[in-house]
């Protein structure tokens, strides 16, 4: 991955606003932002490793492990909370066999929040490996759980 990170920032520049950016690069390529990738992006950029890793926490979107082979990530943000979510999410663990916030055993699926893809009237929603799905409920966790088994 520094090959990835020099290539980057000689195409984008080095400026301390391309930490972002250059952030969501290596988690699209790498599919994660490991914590050994730190210094060569604070190297990259010039800033200091507390900084990356001070971004890199703050943000829900950054991933710190290896996702499943399948993410689906079920929203938390208010109005869908108020369409029953909290249900939604107990019972989504259960068929997905992972808790929220983990990475089954297997490597299958991982399951994660996500706060509003500004779907807000037809929530519950979710997101199946990028793919938007609303109004969540029993048959379209079965649905879901079909899918990620492939
Ligand atoms: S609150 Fe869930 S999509 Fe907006």
């Amino acid at each position: 991955m520094d090959a990835f990170i020099e290539g980057w920032v000689a195409v984008h520049g080095d400026g301390r606003d391309q930490l972002l950016p250059l952030l969501h690069a290596v988690q699209e390529e790498a599919g994660y932002i490991d914590d050994a990738l730190v210094p060569a992006i604070a190297r990259a950029l010039n800033l200091s490793r507390a900084d990356v890793h001070g971004v890199v926490t703050f943000y829900h979107d950054f991933r710190r492990t290896a996702p499943g082979r399948h993410v689906v990530k079920l929203c938390r943000a208010e109005s869908c909370q108020a369409r029953g979510g909290a249900a939604i999410e107990v019972e989504a663990a259960q068929r997905l066999g992972v808790a929220m916030g983990d990475t089954r055993a297997d490597g299958q699926v991982s399951l994660e929040p996500v706060y509003c893809l500004g779907l807000c009237a037809i929530g519950p929603n979710a997101l199946v490996d990028g793919r938007p799905v609303a109004r969540i409920d029993a048959a379209a966790l079965d649905r879901i759980a079909l899918e990620v088994a492939a």
